[in-house]
C-alpha cells in the first residue's frame, strides 16, 4: 500500500514544478501500481484448485513470461523494449494461443452436458421468442446450448450437469429475491432426490447460469450450490460472493446492437474519452464531478436523452478512443461489451471485477484496467498512451469482438462457445 500513499504527493508536486522527469516517474509508479494491483486481483484464479488450469500452466512455462510481459502493453516502455517485445509474438490476445486452439478443438469433439428436463414452467427455462434486453445473455445461452451438439441424453456420458432454472424468467413473474432463493433450493433438492448425480459429487459437476443481478444471491439457499457448483453469472464481483476459480463470468451483452461493429477506423476517433450514464454509484459521481467540464474528455453527468438525436449515444463510441466503464449499482454493465463492439477501448474503472474470459484472453492487450482511485488521474493516464499503443490496442480489440457477441444459431468462437470453453476448463475438477 505504501506505493499508493507515495504517489499522490509525488504527483501533485510534479504538476507544480512541471519537471518532466519527475512526472514520468510518477506516472510510471502509478501505472505499474495499477498493474501490480491487477496482478494481485487476478492471483486468486492463478492459485486456484482448478486442476486443468494448473496443469496447463505448469506444462507451459511461457504463460508466466507472457503475464510478466503485460507491462510492455501499458504504454510506458521505451521504443527499444517495445521492439524486443514484438519479437516474442506477444501481439496475440490469448494468454496461450496454442493451448486455446488445441483445447478448444478437444472441447468441440468431446464435451457433453446433461440438461435436466423437468421443471416448473414458471421458473424452468423455455427459449423465448425474442432474445433482447439487458439480460439476453441468459436466453442466448439456454437456447444455444439446447440447439448444440454439446447436449447428451445419456447422463453417463455427461461431463457436466446443467440446472436449467432462470432468474430472469422468475424476475419477470415478479418473484421476490427471497422467494427466488427458495425456489432454486427446492428445485435443486428435487433433483437431488430424484437422480443420483448431484449426491455423488455434492454438485461439483453441476452448473447454473444467470445474467440477472440477483444471480449469485439466488443460489444462497443451498450451501453446496455456492460452494461446489459452477455458477455462470453476469455479476462477477468479488464483493458479492463470486468465486473466481470455480464460477464463470458471463459477459453482459445488450443485443441486438443498434449500429454495426466499429474497427479499423482510428482516424475517426478524435475524442480522447467518453462516458455518459446514470450517477448510480460512488465512482460514477466522482467521475462526473472531476471531469464534467473537461475539454478533452467527453463526460456527460447524465444519460444522453433520446431527444438529443437518433443513436447519439452509440455514435459517440465510434468517435472516441477510450470509453470509460465505471461500475454502477452493479459492477457489470453492457457498456463494456458496447465499447468492444463499437471499437472503443474499454477503460475498466473497478476494484473488484473478474473480467469475462480473463483466463483465456489477456485484457491488457485490448483494454485499460484501472483502480477506482485512478479516476483523479484519468486524463493523464489516457494521454500517456501513445497513438501507436492505442492503434495496437484497437487492432487487438477488433480481434476479440467475436468473443463478445451472441448469435442464433451460435457460431464458432462466439460468446456461447467461450462460455462453454470456460465450463470445459472446469469440468476436470471433479469427475465421478
Ligand atoms: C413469497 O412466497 C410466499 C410464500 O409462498 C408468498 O406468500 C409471497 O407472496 C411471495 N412473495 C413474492 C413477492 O413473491
Ligand atoms: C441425496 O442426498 C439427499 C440428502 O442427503 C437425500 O435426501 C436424497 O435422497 C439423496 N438422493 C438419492 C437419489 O439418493
Ligand atoms: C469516418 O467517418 C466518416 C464520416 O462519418 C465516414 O464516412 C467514414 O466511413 C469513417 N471512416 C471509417 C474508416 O470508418
Ligand atoms: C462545470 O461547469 C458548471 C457550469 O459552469 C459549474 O457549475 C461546475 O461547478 C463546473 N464543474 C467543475 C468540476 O468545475
Amino acid at each position: 500500500m505504501s506505493a499508493v500513499k507515495l504517489q499522490q504527493p509525488l504527483f501533485s508536486a510534479a504538476a507544480c514544478t512541471l519537471r518532466r522527469a519527475v512526472l514520468t516517474v510518477a506516472i510510471l509508479t502509478l501505472v505499474s501500481f495499477s498493474y501490480l494491483s491487477l496482478k494481485s486481483l487476478r492471483s486468486p484464479s492463478l492459485s486456484s484448485s482448478s486442476t486443468i488450469t494448473r496443469s496447463i500452466q505448469s506444462s507451459l512455462p511461457e504463460i508466466v513470461d507472457y503475464a510478466d510481459g503485460d507491462n510492455a502493453e501499458r504504454g510506458v516502455v521505451s521504443e527499444k523494449e517495445r521492439e524486443e517485445s514484438d519479437d516474442v509474438e506477444d501481439d496475440d490476445v490469448y494468454h496461450s494461443p496454442k493451448v486455446f486452439r488445441l483445447n478448444y478443438q478437444e472441447m468441440l469433439k468431446r464435451f457433453k452436458v446433461y440438461v435436466y428436463s423437468d421443471g416448473d414452467p414458471k421458473t424452468y427455462y423455455q427459449t423465448p421468442r425474442k432474445l433482447t434486453g439487458k439480460y439476453s445473455s441468459e436466453g442466448y445461452f439456454f437456447q444455444n446450448l439446447r440447439d448444440s451438439k454439446f447436449v447428451t441424453d445419456d447422463p453417463d456420458r455427461a461431463d457436466l450437469f446443467f440446472i436449467p432454472i432462470s432468474c430472469h424468467k422468475m424476475r419477470g413473474k415478479g418473484i421476490s429475491y427471497e422467494n427466488m432463493t427458495i425456489i432454486v433450493r427446492d428445485y435443486v433438492e428435487s433433483l437431488m432426490s430424484k437422480y443420483p448425480y448431484w449426491n455423488r459429487t455434492l454438485g461439483a459437476d453441476h452448473f447454473f447460469v444467470t445474467c440477472h443481478d440477483v444471480g449469485v444471491r439466488a443460489t444462497e439457499g443451498l450451501p453446496n450450490l455456492v460452494k461446489n457448483s459452477i455458477r455462470v453469472v453476469c455479476s462477477p464481483s468479488y464483493d458479492v460472493g463470486f468465486i473466481p476459480h470455480k464460477d464463470v463470468a458471463l459477459p453482459q451483452i445488450l443485443q441486438p446492437f443498434a449500429l454495426p461493429a466499429g474497427g479499423n477506423d482510428v482516424e475517426n476517433r478524435t475524442t480522447l474519452g467518453f462516458w455518459a450514464g446514470h450517477r448510480n454509484s460512488k465512482i460514477r459521481v466522482i467521475l462526473a464531478r472531476v471531469w464534467e467540464n473537461d475539454t478533452e474528455l467527453d463526460i456527460s453527468n447524465n444519460r444522453i436523452n433520446r431527444a438529443t438525436g437518433h443513436l447519439v449515444y452509440q455514435k459517440r463510441f465510434y468517435r472516441t478512443k477510450f470509453c470509460i466503464c465505471p461500475g454502477g449499482s452493479q459492477v457489470n454493465s453492457a457498456r463494456i461489451t458496447d465499447s468492444i463492439h463499437y471499437g472503443c477501448i474499454p477503460v475498466i474503472l473497478s476494484n473488484y471485477y473478474d473480467l469475462p474470459f480473463n483466463d483465456i484472453i489477456n485484457w491488457h492487450k485490448f483494454s485499460v484496467v484501472l483502480k477506482e482511485k485512478d479516476v483523479y488521474q484519468l486524463k493523464q493516464i489516457l494521454k500517456k498512451i501513445t497513438q501507436e499503443e492505442f492503434v495496437r490496442l484497437h487492432n487487438n480489440l477488433v480481434k476479440v469482438q467475436k468473443h463478445f457477441q451472441w448469435n442464433s444459431p451460435s457460431v464458432s468462437h462466439d460468446a456461447f462457445h467461450m462460455v462453454m470453453y470456460e465450463l470445459w476448463l472446469r469440468h476436470h475438477v471433479i469427475k465421478y
